[in-house]
């Protein structure tokens, strides 16, 4: 079967088989940003935007995107570099394997929250694990990054 949505901006067919998760699709078409660590929806590291919205690409049936619109950091490379200027500077930037899935939902974040509170940052990230930053580096970038853009 096809599936039919757009990608980065550009208007995309792909065959998949039923059942098939976007992650693996989008993989299997060489975009290799999307990362694939549990496999299970518990961490965060295949994080793509969906019509802007993070969603967990391991576990999101591709033929759910049939006319909507996928982002993956190949689209967003200018915003994602500013991003990990901001991890470098707080010494957040380790083996860099979240790095993709906590940038797009960065991303989304900055669209949808003005002005959030400590808490509400937390809460908008916390599916995006990460093995080696203990999250307090991570944290003061993406405060940083956030009042940068206000
Ligand atoms: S690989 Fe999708 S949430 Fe972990
Ligand atoms: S920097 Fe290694 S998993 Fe986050």
């Amino acid at each position: 079967m096809k599936v039919n949505f757009v990608l980065n901006g550009r208007n995309i067919s792909y065959e998949i088989a039923p059942g098939e998760y976007l992650a693996d699709t989008l993989r299997a078409n060489h975009i290799l940003s999307v990362k694939k660590a549990c496999d299970e929806a518990a961490c965060g590291a295949c994080t793509v935007l969906l019509d802007g919205r993070p969603i967990l690409s391991c576990s999101f049936l591709s033929a759910r995107v049939e006319g909507r619109s996928v982002t993956t950091v190949e689209a967003v490379q200018d915003e994602v570099s500013e991003i990990s200027d901001f991890f470098s500077d707080e010494g957040a930037d380790q083996c860099g394997f979240c790095n993709t899935g906590l940038a797009l939902t960065i991303l989304a974040l900055r669209n949808e929250l003005k002005n959030p509170t400590d808490e509400e940052i937390k809460h908008f990230v916390v599916g995006n694990l990460c093995r080696c930053t203990g999250y307090q580096a991570q944290f003061k970038a993406i405060k940083r990054y956030l009042e940068a853009h206000k």
